[in-house]
């Protein structure tokens, strides 16, 4: 179904998100027949261009980085021509005339993406008002990191809050938008089978991995400010957190469930300083080591964390989280095990060994749930257990349309047209997070703490192993 017609204004137009993937997802969505004949796109930066040279600008990042996309070749061209190209001055008075003309007075859905860095945040959002940009139809668009601490965060909050109000604003976080996660809700509250499981009594630990293959490659600048636990850990890792953990919302809709979350986040407890470890990775022969890549042989930013979180409520008291993510690990893969614990008593003996069930819920790649049951092993050598996965792989379980899962950016820019939040982050809720984050991260200023090397290609640093084990437990796998 088409959303209504909107015009974006996309700040940062030229950039690096707007080529990768704000373009290529906008285009995916207007071969669906969600975007429309009458939406509007106005690519907004700094360079002297015209509309032309912005739409070749266009077909190239579209031809990159969204060829997969299975649209008609007249398709892209018939695209091109409801884009078009300001030249503009965030931080000045260029542009903004030009701009405020293109938008005219048309009484139709506004949304500007801001795809700059969070220092010209609070200049965008003053000249947009001061221009006359904004209506009640308006909605800003603000990408991560949203600040690098509590008190950065609060200023960015403070700053947009001057000009919009909390409803406009869509702080994305794009781990939101992937179908996977989506799914966790609909696979925790769409079921009668977990929910009464899901706590404490039942589960003895959750696991949430988030690792990566690749290494910060030529995002070394940004990276080597951030390091894992701001790039990742604070945003991405922490939602999947919340929706693991969260108490079932009263119904599917932006305050419900981002309240539900603030709780869970508010309800961590500080981590002990033991209880969390971090890692930079090794070069080998033919890769460079992280300290290489970033080219500072002092940083002591970390290329990997682990840690262990505990939520202090009635469900979870006494089931800790194990966290961890990485760049240069052994695969790209993701997912969230929930490793329930032993039933009380085996009526089969002890010769039946340890069963667990295990359920795995796959966020990339090969995105589905796996449930580990323990069955009897076939044949007539007696009662002998093994542990088995119901495996559900969603592709396969779906058919061949469900194999071409849209990519977040398309559901979440959708959903700012749509004017849903639900998948957004609430100015309250980051800032909940930094609170949580910012003690962690201090800690690792003292003299002395140094990330602990791991080899390309491993699962981390030994230390993020001992934390496991140390509570009689292990990490699984990372594996595809
Ligand atoms: C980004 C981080 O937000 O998420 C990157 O800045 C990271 O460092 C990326 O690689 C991971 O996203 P995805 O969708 O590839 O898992």
């Amino acid at each position: 179904i088409p959303v209504q017609p909107f015009d974006l204004v996309v700040f940062g137009g030229t950039g690096d998100l707007a080529r990768r993937k704000i373009l290529p997802a906008l285009f995916r969505r207007y071969c669906a027949g969600q975007m429309g004949d009458a939406a509007r796109v106005i690519g907004a930066a700094r360079a002297e261009m015209d509309d032309t040279a912005y739409r070749d600008f266009v077909r190239g990042a579209i031809t990159e980085f969204g060829a997969d996309t299975a649209c008609a070749p007249d398709q892209l061209e018939a695209f091109l021509g409801q884009i078009g190209y300001v030249t503009l001055d965030a931080q000045g008075a260029q542009g903004w005339d030009a701009l405020k003309a293109r938008l005219g007075d048309a009484d139709r859905i506004r949304a500007f993406y801001f795809s700059v860095g969070p220092g010209l945040f609070a200049d965008l959002a003053a000249r947009i008002e001061t221009h006359g940009l904004a209506g009640p139809d308006t909605r800003v668009v603000v990408e991560k990191p949203f600040g690098r601490d509590l008190a950065s965060a609060r200023s960015l909050n403070a700053d947009l809050a001057k000009h919009f109000d909390e409803t406009q604003i869509y702080r994305i976080d794009h781990y939101l938008g992937k179908e996977t996660v989506q799914n966790l809700m609909a696979i925790r509250f769409g079921n009668m089978l977990f929910e009464p499981l899901w706590n404490s009594q039942y589960v003895d630990h959750i696991q949430i991995t988030v690792a990566e293959s690749g290494g910060v490659g030529s995002r070394g600048d940004y990276y080597d400010k951030a390091g894992a636990m701001r790039d990742m850990m604070q945003n991405h890792i922490m939602q999947l957190l919340c929706l693991t953990a969260m108490e079932p919302p009263a119904k599917y809709d932006p305050h419900a469930v981002r309240d539900e979350k603030l709780k869970v986040i508010r309800a961590l407890g500080p981590v002990e300083p033991g209880d969390v470890v971090r890692g930079q990775y090794e070069g080998t022969d033919s890769l460079p080591g992280y300290l290489e890549e970033v080219g500072d042989d002092s940083s002591r930013t970390e290329s990997f964390v682990a840690l262990k979180a505990r939520i202090g409520n009635w469900r979870w008291a006494g089931t800790p989280f194990y966290l961890r993510t990485g760049k240069r690990l052994r695969a790209r893969a993701s997912e969230i095990a929930v490793v329930f614990k032993d039933a009380p008593h085996s009526i089969f003996g002890a010769d039946a060994g340890r069963h667990r069930n295990i359920l795995t819920i796959r966020l990339q790649p090969n995105e589905g749930i796996e449930m580990g049951v323990t069955i009897k092993e076939p044949g007539p050598g007696g009662m002998r257990l093994v542990d088995v996965p119901l495996d559900m792989t969603f592709s396969e379980a779906l058919g061949p349309e469900a194999g071409d899962i849209p990519d977040a950016y398309e559901r979440l820019i959708m959903d700012v047209i749509r004017g849903d939040q639900t998948l957004f982050m609430r100015g309250d809720e980051v800032e909940a997070a930094w609170e949580w984050t910012d003690p962690i991260i201090e800690a690792w200023d003292a003299p002395g703490a140094e990330p602990c090397p791991y080899a390309t290609g491993s699962s981390g640093p030994d230390d993020a192993l001992a934390l496991m084990h140390r509570d009689g437990r292990r990490w699984r796998e990372i594996r595809i």
